[in-house]
């Protein structure tokens, strides 16, 4: 049987790795994104995935655009909250609008996104939400008060959600990945990736996306059937909670 999933941010970066995976294991994937054009018509040209452009953030354009995706492809099975930004700052320097961009993003935006899934997925008795939280969500990070915050509460979302979803076929998960090799990472001097971040790796190297992308597709796939309201942590060793 042919899954329909949607990723959140599935048009680069550990969501672009997400969709490829999820059409390797048979699915019809979706993929949406915020306001990269260029990124997201080179994505579709390379694989061949639809994408289409919304802000998570925003619960009527969640819905119009989810309605969009069923009439091209059909029910949605599978959804991965991937869609997710960063705008760090110390506290005493943290701005009312640092802290409500990353609220709507990565967090109201999984609360849009499940919500206007989860009547249908309960009607046809199966589904899959896999929410992409982080390592700063279990542990905190320095200046991410913001995103931590959202990353844990994924969890918190997800434990309560896959309680409901279990009598009606729907699994709720997470994974929470530790530092991934994507375009945010290359940015960092080489000293201090060798220096500070590295050695904090009890494996020794940065995650590829890839790797992210085949626990999501493992949540994702008929056989995770028994496996909800789970955190999967894959951070080379960093934090074990
Ligand atoms: N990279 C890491 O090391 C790391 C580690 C732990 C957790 N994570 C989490 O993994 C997820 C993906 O991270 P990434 O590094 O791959 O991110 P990324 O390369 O910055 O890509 C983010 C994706 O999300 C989309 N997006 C952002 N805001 C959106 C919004 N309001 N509405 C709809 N789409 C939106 C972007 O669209 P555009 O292309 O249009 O901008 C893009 O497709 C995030 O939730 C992040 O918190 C990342």
């Amino acid at each position: 049987m042919t899954r329909i999933a949607l990723v959140t941010g599935g048009s680069r970066g550990i969501g672009a790795a997400i969709s490829e995976a999820l059409k390797a294991q048979g699915c019809t994937v979706a993929a949406t994104y915020a306001g990269n054009d260029e990124k997201a018509a080179a994505f579709t040209k390379e694989t061949g995935i639809k994408t289409y452009k919304w802000n998570v953030g925003d619960y009527e354009a969640c819905k119009a655009g989810i309605a969009q995706i069923e009439a091209d492809l059909g029910p949605v099975d599978i959804l991965v909250n991937n869609a997710g930004i960063t705008r760090d700052a110390p506290f005493h320097k943290m701005t009312p609008q640092h802290w409500h961009e990353v609220m709507d993003t990565n967090l109201n935006g999984v609360f849009n996104m499940t919500h206007n899934v989860w009547n249908g997925m309960r009607e046809r008795k199966f589904g899959r939400i896999v929410t992409i939280s982080s390592i700063n969500g279990q542990k905190g990070q320095f200046a991410q008060a913001n995103y931590a915050a959202t990353k844990a509460a994924d969890i918190g979302f997800t434990k309560a959600l896959a309680q409901e979803g279990a009598r009606a076929g729907i699994t709720v998960n997470v994974v929470a990945p530790g530092y991934i090799n994507t375009e945010m990472m290359s940015t960092i001097p080489e000293k201090v990736m060798n220096e500070v971040i590295l050695p904090q790796i009890p494996v020794g190297r940065l995650g590829e996306a890839s790797e992210i992308a085949r626990a999501v597709a493992f949540l994702a796939s008929d056989d995770a059937g028994f496996i909800t309201g789970s955190t999967l942590s894959a951070n080379g060793g960093q934090y074990m909670s």
